[in-house]
């Protein structure tokens, strides 16, 4: 039958029948059919791809084991895979050879690859400071710090032997514990009794710090006035007689930004009762970061001026009553009566001292946007502004000391997340931040940083801000020098970093204050020995330099090839005698010192470092333990035989910063980072980070 006729005698039904059979052909055969067709192609390769599917996950597998070999110098925060497609190419490059310096290297070559594993191999040998301390028979007036620096020389060798003979797993293995503590829970509030406070050492532990809104409130007792002797707050009165004194101390403590020293004080909260010099009661709030306070700011009983800053809209000091507590019941009692009598104008009512002998007070510090709040039996009483470097989540610890009794304590609205402390936390191993090797010929200026082998946080900040400057330059050098720690740990730390970075010279002695000088010297022999730099600068790791401007600041002396001394000097200085950093006449006999160039940021000739080098060896150099005034000290015995030009600058600026400096100081890292946007935008502008 002919299909043609047959399909045009086709009835309606049958027509219905074809259309839904082809719909659902549609809907059910299709994918299959257009799959056939269309992707017919792609089956052809599909055994290359299928190749490549298991190739990769071959190289992944063996790329992810590299990575872990070479876990320690990588750090997590390099990506950890790789493109696929440059496998096959990475096999074939040849290892980057140690001499072109990492620096220089675009950051995509320190992804890690499979060459790594050899670059461990080649990892910075550790500089070490080519000063030698020999041992010798020292008498006289000095013999004291000799003697401690003989210890501790002695003592630093054996650790420094003991960590360059360390073997990389047994590091690997140290480092794993500190890794650990850091997972502390973040609690929303704690209470503590009286009797748990102090068992608890006067301490409040705040594992995660405040954060803002973050309230701590206390139930306490100063106790009754007490004779003192000890003149630290009180004018001593004539005579032996004794001064009643009863003040407290609470204070906000960084417990974890700085290992195995004095933790700085965020805020310090001292109201005196008795006992201020002025007499009247009083309350004093402060700062203290690496043993230096700020200015105190005081609270006697007068309201701050309109005009003055406030914090958060209140004013930094209330007024209070400051003759005797009988006029408050009397102001009130007067309050009282205009109201009832229906006087509309404002009555200012006066309250009095907020604390009192003996008497139970509820006091709540709080966080708020510009700085701390805190508010005594309902009443505000004062505002800190924020003021160090130091932002809340660092502020992991209260304590209270003093004539104070202690009921409770509580703290809420604490934050819940995790910051993190640790050491490791704080350096980047990228290889943008190393260091190049030190270049063949003479250079300009060397920097010599002092640091502390817990200071990573603060290296890592030299390092990411003006550092930058030192490295773009061919003709300046800087290096941290380091003691060694107490603290073995921290050392195994620090040669992990002082390998990766290669900026970092070991000065084999146990670090103390007292032996700081040690490293000055360290800066000079490195300076004239193994770099041989015209100029050697000295600062500090919490020092901001403005490398470039200090470089053009010694040139344009331009003093016909005389000896120099540049920096903020001190004339007529005089020991201080008295206090808890006092001089004894044995340590320093002379009633002045010599005119000295402050310690964080001054610069010599070479020949002057030659000489205090020679001196050194020849045992001939007198120290102190002050680095600064020892520095005073050596060039005034210079210049006897030839002529120091002293150049002298507040711009290398001494107790903080100032706009246009050549050097500031007490910078905390993330002030030094601010200092370094800015410097970035052509502005040399000082950064009072807030939050
Ligand atoms: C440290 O981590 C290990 C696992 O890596 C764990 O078993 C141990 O309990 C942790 N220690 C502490 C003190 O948290
Ligand atoms: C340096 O020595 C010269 C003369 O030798 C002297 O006039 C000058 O006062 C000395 N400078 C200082 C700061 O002691």
């Amino acid at each position: 039958m002919d299909p043609f006729i047959s399909i045009s005698h086709q009835r309606s039904f049958q027509a219905l029948l074809a259309v839904s059979f082809i719909y659902i052909f549609v809907i059910y055969q299709m994918p299959f059919f257009l799959d056939q067709i269309v992707f017919q192609p792609s089956s052809f390769s599909s055994p290359s791809s299928s190749s490549s599917s298991s190739s990769s996950s071959h190289s992944s597998s063996s790329s992810s084991s590299s990575l872990s070999s070479s876990r320690k110098l990588i750090t997590d925060a390099l990506p950890l895979s790789l493109p696929l497609k440059e496998e096959p190419l990475i096999v074939s490059t040849p290892f980057r050879p140690s001499k072109v310096s990492f620096r220089d290297a675009p950051l995509a070559s320190a992804a890690p690859t499979p060459s790594l594993p050899q670059r461990q191999n080649h990892r910075h040998a550790l500089q070490v400071s080519g000063l030698a301390f020999r041992d010798i028979s020292v008498t006289g007036a000095f013999s004291e710090l000799h003697m401690v620096a003989k210890a501790a020389w002695k003592a630093g060798r054996k650790v420094f032997s003991e960590l360059e003979a360390m073997k990389p797993e047994e590091e690997r293995d140290d480092k794993r514990s500190p890794k650990n503590q850091t997972t502390e829970k973040c609690p929303h509030s704690i209470v503590m009794s009286g009797t748990e406070f102090l068992e608890n050492d006067k301490i409040v532990v705040l594992p995660c710090g405040l954060t803002l809104g973050s309230h701590i409130t206390l139930v306490a007792r100063p106790y009754k006035a007490h004779p003192e002797y000890d003149p630290k707050i009180s004018v001593p009165v004539e005579g032996d007689q004794a001064t009643m004194v009863s003040q407290f101390m609470m204070e906000l403590q960084g417990l974890k930004t700085v290992d195995g020293e004095e933790p700085p004080r965020i805020l310090h909260f001292n109201p005196r009762l008795k006992g201020d010099w002025s007499g009247k009661p009083a309350i004093e709030l402060n700062t203290c970061y690496r043993m230096q306070w700020g200015s105190a700011q005081r609270c006697e009983g007068w309201k701050a001026r309109a005009d003055e800053e406030s914090v958060d809209g209140l004013v930094k000091c209330e007024k209070w009553i400051r003759d005797d507590n009988s006029r408050s019941e009397e102001s009130k009692t007067t309050w009282w009566l205009n109201r009832l009598i229906g006087r509309k104008e404002k009555v200012p009512i006066d309250w009095p001292y907020p604390f009192m002998e003996e008497k139970l007070f509820v006091l709540t510090l709080s966080a708020g946007l510009e700085g701390y709040h805190v508010n005594v039996d309902g009443r505000h009483v004062t505002s800190f502004p924020y003021r160090t470097g130091f932002v809340l989540e660092d502020a992991t610890g209260l304590s209270l000391n003093g004539d104070i009794d202690l009921h409770s304590v509580f703290a809420g609205s604490l934050p819940t997340t995790h910051p993190s402390f640790s050491p490791k936390g704080h350096l980047e191993m990228l290889s943008q931040w190393q260091a190049a090797p030190l270049p063949e010929g003479p250079i300009d200026l060397f920097i010599g940083i002092l640091s502390a082998g817990n200071h990573f946080a603060e290296r890592m900040a030299v390092r990411k801000s003006w550092m930058q400057i030192v490295a773009k330059s061919p003709n300046m050098v800087a290096r941290f020098f380091v003691a060694m720690h107490g603290r073995k740990e921290i050392n195994v730390e620090l040669k992990r970093e002082a390998e990766f970075f290669n900026d970092i010279v070991i000065v084999p002695f146990m670090d103390s204050y007292d032996l700081v000088v040690m490293k000055t010297v360290a800066i000079c022999e490195y300076g004239v020995h193994a770099v041989s730099a015209k100029y050697i600068m000295k600062c500090d790791d919490d020092t901001f330099v403005k490398a470039d401007s200090v470089m053009s600041k010694v040139k344009k002396v331009r003093n016909g090839g005389r000896s120099l001394y540049v920096g903020n000097i001190n004339y007529y200085h005089k020991p201080l005698r008295h206090g808890k950093w006092a001089v004894t006449y044995e340590e320093w006999p002379e009633e002045d010192y010599p005119p000295y160039a402050n310690g964080p940021g001054y610069i010599l000739s070479s020949d002057i470092a030659h000489f205090i080098v020679s001196e050194f060896e020849r045992h001939t150099l007198r120290l102190f333990k002050m680095e600064d005034v020892s520095m005073g000290m050596w060039i005034d015995q210079f210049n006897a035989t030839k002529p120091v030009q002293y150049v002298h600058d507040l711009k290398f600026c001494q107790f903080g910063c100032i706009n246009g400096y050549l050097t500031a100081h007490y910078q905390s890292p993330r002030q030094m980072l601010c200092m370094w946007e800015r410097v970035k935008l052509g502005k040399v502008q000082c950064c009072n980070v807030r939050r």
